[in-house]
């Protein structure tokens, strides 16, 4: 079999703010991903699939956080780091390496890139002078985020540089009447100055990305359709020049041969995923180039919010292509997270962090399986239903799938000294042979992304199983134990039932690897691969005492968090 190279990634979150339960949504598919790419295609066989991803550092915002702090913007971005590091942990997100644009591989990458477009003939990088608004109080130009006045439609005042929440109207920060400072509160005045532009409008970019669209499926169908729309009909040109620079104070990296002017945080936010990799490679020895050259045969795959896609499909290949590297094989998008059917908010206590979810004691894997159970690969929202999440886990995987193991162990511990009968050639039989029937099917949705469909069709055969053993009565076998055929019955019905477990174990454990790695403990056996389906427990097998793998959702823990994030 051929040996897959893969290269797997999630956005990199600002080095401002907490992971929340809307970052985890990507954060927890894209682990998912790739735990089921690797338990498909170990390590030791040769394959090589790597998950990196790193913390976005730069940026006016980062820069007056850390100067509100009192901190410079290195402290800050360190601390940040360490929790992030610790909330991924805490979520079993396992990134072969998690690591900082704010790094040297991330500049020289940076460099490059913008020099190979900078010197390409006629060259991609021009210069311009734009108008802004500055605050001559904080002497830094403002992005929009940071700029307030009056709604130039409604006249509300207050209102942020780029819509009003009072009317709904949607404007240029320039706009704005009575322009203000949010940092400073100061007036704030129109300057100009020189900065550098990304020409995604020169055909070498838009010819690029047409066919790039068109070809190869890289992108989800609702994902080129808005491409689509962004690139216009093909006598049109949609696209505009890309700002790529902003002027100091600004903390990031500062452009060769231009004093003053720095890479905008967008530039390096991306050549990060570069930066996080070459680090890795450094530290396990991994060819860089084989990943990222212009014809590798290794694929990438982006994943990423619905509301970075002009970022991921169209500057980010843009740029690639015509700075002579490899382009993404595939950009995953999603949607974003809805909490009890409305967006996040700190008033109604949804704005939960990975941070208090984890403190109140409520387990990782119950949001990774609920996440799991909604998503389906498209760029639709999903919604965490509260009341549904605490029906659904402790149905689902404490009443039928943790369920299956306490039930069949009890009887081989106690008479059968918790071994196994022989299982061998039972995968023929039902309910064996419809799980590995099934494997197909579950491996397509997990490959496709539509974990939900995954996981409806291994619920349908936990209720297999468990419909299985009831029929099978074994506590009435148990009452005739000393009968030599009524307990071979009991000891074969409780093997079966521990081997059903055992496939089910493997089908969740991309979605549950704390949980599969209890479950593997508690069979007795190495840490289970993908292709333990076509293996069985040998006879006499001994499998350890049951011990619980997964408690109940109690209502009052989730009523603790929603009051803590209030
Ligand atoms: O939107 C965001 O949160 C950005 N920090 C994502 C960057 S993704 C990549 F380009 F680095
Ligand atoms: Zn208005």
């Amino acid at each position: 079999m051929d040996k897959r190279k893969i290269l797997i990634t999630s956005a990199l979150p600002y080095a401002n703010g907490s992971i929340h339960l809307g970052h985890l949504v990507e954060y927890i598919q894209t682990d998912i991903w790739a735990r089921f790419q690797k338990m498909r295609f170990p390590m030791e066989e040769g394959h090589e699939i790597y998950y990196v991803c790193a913390d976005d550092t730069h940026g006016t915002p980062i820069m007056l956080r850390a100067e509100k702090e009192g901190i410079t913007p290195e402290a800050l971005i360190k601390r940040v780091h360490q929790e992030h590091h610790r909330d991924f942990e805490g979520f079993h997100i396992k990134f072969d390496n998690y690591y900082t644009t704010h790094s040297s591989e991330t500049r020289q990458y940076s460099e490059d890139i913008y020099i190979k477009l900078k010197t390409a003939d006629p060259s991609l990088i021009t210069t311009h002078s734009v108008e802004q608004f500055y605050d001559p109080v904080k002497n830094i130009f403002l992005p929009d985020r940071f700029i307030k006045g009056e709604c130039p439609k409604c006249g509300a005042k207050d209102q942020y540089g780029d819509n009003c929440e009072v009317c709904g109207a949607t404007y240029a920060p320039t706009d704005l009447k009575e322009p203000y400072s949010a940092v400073s509160s100061a007036v704030l005045v129109k300057k100009s100055s020189e900065h550098f532009f990304f020409k995604l409008s020169d055909n070498r970019c838009v010819n690029f990305l047409r066919q790039w669209t068109l070809e190869g499926h890289h992108l989800q169908v609702e994902a080129a359709n808005k491409m689509r729309e962004w690139l216009g009909k093909a006598e049109q040109n949609n696209l505009s020049d890309w700002d790529i620079s902003r002027d100091a104070p600004y903390f990031g990296f500062e452009i060769p041969d231009a004093p003053g002017k720095y890479f905008y945080v967008w530039l390096d936010a991306p050549i990060g995923y570069m930066g996080s990799f070459q680090n890795l490679c450094d530290k396990r020895g991994i060819n860089f180039t084989d990943f990222w050259k212009k014809d590798s045969t290794a694929k990438l795959y982006h994943f990423i919010g619905k509301d970075i896609l002009y970022f991921h499909a169209l500057f980010w290949p843009a740029m690639l292509e015509n700075a002579g590297y490899r382009t993404p094989t595939k950009i995953f998008a999603h949607g974003f997270l809805t909490i009890n059917g409305e967006k996040m908010s700190k008033s109604r206590g949804t704005f939960i962090t990975a941070e208090n979810y984890l403190k109140l004691g409520l387990n990782p894997e119950w949001l990774r399986y609920y996440y799991a159970a909604k998503l389906n690969g498209t760029m639709e929202d999903i919604d965490l239903n509260l009341e549904d999440f605490i029906a659904r886990v402790n149905s689902d995987l404490v009443g039928k799938y943790v369920n299956i193991a306490s039930r069949a162990a009890g009887f081989l511990v106690r008479y059968f000294d918790s071994q196994l009968f022989n299982t061998l050639n039972l995968h023929m039989l039902d309910p064996l042979s419809e799980l590995l029937e099934n494997e197909e099917v579950i491996c397509n949705h997990m490959k496709n992304r539509r974990y939900s469909l995954a996981v409806t069709a291994i619920m349908a055969l936990t209720d297999k199983v468990n419909e299985y053993w009831d029929k099978q009565k074994p506590w009435e076998k148990a009452k005739l134990i000393n009968d030599k055929q009524t307990s071979d019955e009991l000891h074969l019905v409780s093997s079966i039932t521990i081997e059903c477990f055992r496939i089910l174990t493997i089908f969740l454990k991309p979605i549950l690897p704390k949980l599969a790695q209890k479950a593997e403990s508690f069979l007795n056996v190495e840490p289970l691969q993908w292709k333990d389906l076509q293996k069985t427990l040998s006879h006499k097998h001994q499998i350890k005492a049951y011990e619980h793998l997964m408690t109940r959702i109690d209502r009052k823990k989730i009523d603790a968090m929603i009051d803590a994030s209030k």
